[in-house]
């Protein structure tokens, strides 16, 4: 279990992420808007509830939702082992398929994910995080769109948890624990 952190100022105010959503939205309603296929949004349980929430209450297609909870594992040196601990049940054959992450940081989870849903034959997939830790990376992830790219540190907030809580947050805050390893233990990396 997770003891007490400090929380430091917001590294991307609530008004910052509203202003990101609505032009991630644009891009997306442009980049899907002449294809005569429905969009299959895929949301990454729980971290990217948040952030998909308000960016799908932006797109103008014809957009279907579900939802899957993996994790991933990356310790002990291993390549890393994903875990999917719920899977989508709508058919996404043939339509194209917008996976959504709150963060991608080893890649781990977002590589097994985009493979996995490639499996189900759909028309395209692509990527869609709010946040990018590239210091973090241990496997290539073709990222086809991003809210914020940020700084190696962990962060909280809008959907994000430190050891479940946070999660509620408006804004993305850096958190200071006083072991950083322990942070990570806790995190539930992938939810
Ligand atoms: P990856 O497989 O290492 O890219 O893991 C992505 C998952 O790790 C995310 O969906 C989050 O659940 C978790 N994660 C990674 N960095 C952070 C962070 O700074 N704060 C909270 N969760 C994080």
């Amino acid at each position: 279990m997770g003891g007490p952190i400090l929380l430091d100022r917001p590294l991307i105010e609530r008004d910052m992420l509203a202003q990101r959503v609505v032009s991630l939205a644009e891009e997306i309603n442009a980049d899907y808007e002449l294809t005569q296929r429905p969009l299959s949004v895929i949301v990454v349980l729980k971290g990217a509830c948040f952030f998909a929430v308000d960016l799908l209450k932006r797109l103008h297609l014809d957009t279907r939702v579900d939802f899957l909870r993996a994790s991933s594992y990356s310790g002990m040196g291993s390549t890393g082992e994903v875990r999917l601990h719920y899977d989508i049940t709508m058919p996404i054959g043939g339509t194209d398929v917008l996976l959504v992450e709150d963060i991608v940081d080893t890649g781990l989870t977002a590589s097994w994910l985009l493979r996995h849903l490639a499996s189900h034959n759909p028309a395209s997939v692509r990527l869609c995080t709010l946040l990018d830790k590239p210091a973090g990376r241990q496997v290539h992830v073709p990222i086809d769109y991003v809210g914020f790219t940020i700084p190696d540190e962990f962060v909280l907030g809008y959907g994000l948890d430190y050891d479940e809580g946070y999660r509620n947050l408006p804004a993305i805050f850096i958190a200071r624990p006083a072991n950083y390893s322990e942070m990570n233990d806790a995190s539930g990396k992938g939810d």
